[in-house]
C-alpha cells in the first residue's frame, strides 16, 4: 500500500470563515498539538489582507510562536508579493500561492483578474526562489458556484504554466464541493499524464454535498498521494457563495488507515485533538469518527447480552 501525505489546513481554511475570532493562544496551541500527530505538512495561516480575512490577522504572531517539529513543513497561504514578504519574514517553509480557475471567483476572492493573479504569482515565485518552496492552489477547479462548469483544460493549462515556472507542487481545489468521483478521476489522470512526474499534485476537497471521501477514493485510485483536509471538517472560502467545510482530516485518515494505507498520522492522538475543537470554535463540528470512534474500537456488550 502506498504512503499518503496528508496536509492539515484547519487553522487556515478551517478557521477563515468561522464567525467568532479564535484567540491567538488557541491557534498556537492547536498547531502545536497537530505538530505532534505526524502530519507531513500543516498550513498554519494566511498572509492576506486583514480586511479580507479578519480571522487570520494575527498571522505573524502565530507563525512566530508555534513550536516547529522537525519533519513537519509549515506552510502559509499567500495571494501577492506583500504576502510573500510577510511570509519570508516569518520563515514559512512553503508558500501556498492562490488563484482561481474561474475568472469570477478570482475577482471575488482576490479582487483582480486571473491574468493579473498569474503575473503577480510569477513575481512571487521569482522572489521566493531559494528561500521557500512554492506550491500553487487552483481554486474552483471542478466548478464555480457563480460560473458553473470549469473546463478541465483551464485547470490543465494553468497547472502547466505554473510547472513551467518551476513550482514544486500544485493543489487542485474543489472550493465549494462541486466535484463528483468520475470527474475527479478524469482530471487526476489528465493532470498526471500531462505534467512532469516530479510535480507534487495535491487534491483539496470540500464536503459541501457529501461527496468528499468518495472523491478522495477516486483520486487515490487515479494515483494521487497527497491530500488536504481540515480537522473537524471545518472550513470554506468566504468569497465563494455556498461554501462549507473541507473533508474532515480525521475521517479521511481513518478511512485511509482502514484501507491499509500508511499516513504517518497517529489517529488516536489526532482524535483526542479533534475532540477539543468544539470547545475552541464554540459549536459542534461535522466530522464523524471523533464522535463514533474508529472501526477498531470495541464496546462492551449490553448487560442483557453478557
Ligand atoms: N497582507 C496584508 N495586507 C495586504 C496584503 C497582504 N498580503 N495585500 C494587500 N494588503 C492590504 C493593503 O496594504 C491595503 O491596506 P489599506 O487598505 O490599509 O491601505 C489593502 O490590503 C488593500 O490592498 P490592495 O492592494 O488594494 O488589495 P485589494 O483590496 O485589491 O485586495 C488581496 C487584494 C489579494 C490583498 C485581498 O483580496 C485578499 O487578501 N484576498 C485573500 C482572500 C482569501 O484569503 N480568501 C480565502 C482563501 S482562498
Ligand atoms: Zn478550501
Amino acid at each position: 500500500m502506498s504512503r499518503i501525505r496528508f496536509h492539515e489546513v484547519v487553522t487556515r481554511d478551517g478557521f477563515q470563515m468561522e464567525p467568532a475570532f479564535v484567540p491567538t493562544d488557541d491557534k498556537v496551541a492547536l498547531v502545536d498539538a497537530l505538530s505532534e500527530c505526524g502530519y507531513a505538512k500543516i498550513e498554519v495561516t494566511s498572509f492576506v489582507s486583514a480586511k479580507a480575512i479578519p480571522m487570520l490577522r494575527d498571522a505573524e504572531e502565530v507563525m512566530g510562536r508555534i513550536r516547529r517539529v522537525p519533519g513537519v513543513e509549515y506552510a502559509v497561504l499567500v495571494p501577492n508579493l506583500r504576502g510573500a514578504e510577510r511570509a519570508l519574514e516569518s520563515r514559512a517553509d512553503e508558500m501556498n500561492l492562490v488563484m482561481s480557475a474561474s475568472e469570477t471567483h478570482n475577482r471575488a476572492n482576490l479582487r483582480m483578474g486571473r491574468e493579473d493573479s498569474f503575473a503577480t504569482l510569477t513575481e512571487v515565485i521569482r522572489r521566493i526562489e531559494g528561500h521557500a518552496a512554492a506550491n500553487v492552489s487552483i481554486s474552483t477547479a471542478f466548478g464555480c458556484p457563480m460560473e458553473g462548469d470549469v473546463p478541465p483544460e483551464t485547470v490543465l493549462g494553468l497547472t502547466e504554466r505554473f510547472a513551467d515556472l518551476g513550482v514544486r507542487g500544485v493543489t487542485v481545489c474543489d472550493t465549494t464541493g462541486m466535484a463528483h468521483p468520475d470527474q475527479v478521476r478524469a482530471l487526476c489522470e489528465a493532470v498526471q499524464r500531462r505534467l512532469p512526474a516530479n510535480l507534487q499534485i495535491t487534491l483539496h476537497f470540500h464536503n459541501t454535498r457529501g461527496m468528499g471521501l468518495a472523491n478522495v477514493l477516486a483520486a487515490l485510485q487515479a494515483g494521487i498521494q497527497r491530500f488536504d483536509g481540515s480537522l473537524g471538517g471545518l472550513g470554506g472560502c468566504p468569497y465563494a457563495p455556498g461554501a462549507s467545510g473541507n473533508i474532515s482530516s480525521e475521517d479521511a485518515i481513518h478511512m485511509l488507515q482502514a484501507m491499509g494505507h500508511e499516513t504517518g498520522v497517529d489517529l488516536d492522538r489526532l482524535l483526542a485533538v479533534a475532540r477539543t475543537l468544539p470547545g475552541i470554535v464554540g459549536h459542534e463540528v461535522p466530522s464523524q469518527v471523533s464522535k463514533a470512534g474508529p472501526i477498531w474500537q470495541r464496546h462492551p456488550p449490553p448487560a442483557q447480552a453478557a
